[in-house]
């Protein structure tokens, strides 16, 4: 039998019980080398999202994860999004950016105006990202100003400009 990876896959909410795993699969992604990065310097003064925070599974293992973070630019509601991680003999089956669109989805029907990431664009473009979204968004820390990316949800909503800051 053939395995159709994306007809089965089912992106839930992250629950307390898919921490472990999700932790891992994020570990094995990134490495330590996730800590130092200007992200990680957001994620220590955002507010985890887990509502906005999405798990995607193959039966009862977790293949993939997305976060996000309630933040301000300026004083617009912004979710910080990130770490994404998929599992990586399941990469390159549209897992990843299924992740991103539930996300996303879910952070414009919360009210956010926008999602902030730090990223290759090359591949977030793909979902809407875009650094000139964000050339107004100043990260707390060096960064490559072409990974600082942006996708609008509210398209009445001003640009967003200023320091990432806690909501
Ligand atoms: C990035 C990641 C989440 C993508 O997950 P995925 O399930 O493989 O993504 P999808 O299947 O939805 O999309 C794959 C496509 O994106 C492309 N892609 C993946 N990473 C890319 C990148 N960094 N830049 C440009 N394109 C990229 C792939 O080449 C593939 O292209 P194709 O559709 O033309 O074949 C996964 O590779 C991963 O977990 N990487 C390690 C952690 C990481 O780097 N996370 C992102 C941090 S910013």
């Amino acid at each position: 039998m053939t395995l159709q990876p994306q007809t089965q896959l089912v992106i839930l909410p992250e629950r307390a019980q898919d921490r472990p795993a999700a932790e891992a699969l994020i570990e094995r992604a990134f490495g330590p080398g996730r800590f130092v990065k200007v992200s990680e310097r957001v994620r220590e003064f955002a507010d985890y999202q887990p509502d906005l925070s999405f798990c995607a599974f193959l039966g009862d293992r977790l293949v993939g994860v997305v976060r996000q973070w309630r933040v301000r630019v300026g004083d617009a509601p912004v979710a910080f999004l990130g770490p994404l991680a998929v599992e990586s003999e399941l990469r390159g089956a549209g897992f990843g950016i299924a992740l991103l669109e539930r996300a996303c989805e879910a952070a414009r029907r919360a009210g956010y105006v926008a999602v902030v990431l730090v990223g290759d664009e090359p591949y977030y473009a793909r979902v809407g990202f875009s650094a000139a979204a964000a050339a107004g968004v100043e990260l707390p820390g060096p960064v490559d100003r072409r990974r600082v990316l942006a996708k609008p949800l509210d398209f009445d909503a001003p640009p967003l400009e200023g320091p990432v800051r806690p909501a």
